[in-house]
């Protein structure tokens, strides 16, 4: 399988978390992709019509996107404990953690693009505010639900875990852990986890 991706990618990060959580990095060559949105692979868009990463060739034939889609398939490629439970509340409680970090991730990497790739002069400041509230009201909740969750390792926790770290990478001016001292506490001791840490942005 061929996986494009990028080192500073969160979605990729997820993606890379699940291999090292699966052991089924020796099965995939990774290729690493340089793009923004106004400058996409050209590579990634023959695999991907989105132009995003990651995206995953399979040896079969056929392509994967996005991380949601590409981590659930991995899950079923291999006999360890598995990330997404199959069934029943214990799934949609984790398939519900992913999509709220995951729509995290949407908004701080769309705040990115805003404050990196965008002339100031075009930037909208009420748009910019928005956004930040979306990131702090999903903090606050993961804070109450952190109890809930803190012995899980399930694409849950682990995409939680991806989103703190990009929070830290590229957002740590604005300090997601004052206030929150369950999630911080929480979040120390995941990110001490192999997957994790292997994976950890640079
Ligand atoms: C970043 O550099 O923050 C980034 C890179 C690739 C995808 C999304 C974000």
């Amino acid at each position: 399988m061929l996986l494009h991706t990028s080192p500073a990618s969160p979605f990729g990060r997820k993606v890379a978390v699940v291999l090292h959580e699966t052991g089924l990095w020796p099965k995939v060559e990774r290729r690493d992709a340089s793009l923004t949105p106004l400058a996409p692979d050209a590579a990634v868009c023959a695999a991907n019509p989105l132009g995003k990463i990651p995206c995953l060739e399979l040896d079969e034939g056929g392509v994967l996107y996005d991380s949601r889609v590409i981590c659930e398939y991995l899950d079923g490629l291999h006999d360890g404990p598995k990330l997404f439970p199959e069934s029943g509340p214990a799934r949609f409680e984790a398939l519900r953690l992913q999509a709220l970090a995951d729509g995290m991730l949407d908004t701080a990497v769309g705040l990115r693009y805003e404050t990196f790739l965008r002339p100031e002069a075009l930037r909208w400041s009420d748009w910019i505010v928005a956004q930040k509230a979306k990131i702090t009201r999903a903090l606050d909740r993961l804070e109450s639900e952190c109890a809930g969750f803190a012995r899980r390792i399930d694409i849950g926790t682990l995409t939680v875990a991806c989103t703190l770290g990009y929070l830290d990478f590229r957002f740590a001016a604005d300090r997601w852990r004052e206030g929150r001292p369950k999630l911080a506490a929480w979040y120390e001791e995941i990110s001490e986890r192999p997957s994790l840490v292997a994976t950890r942005p640079s």
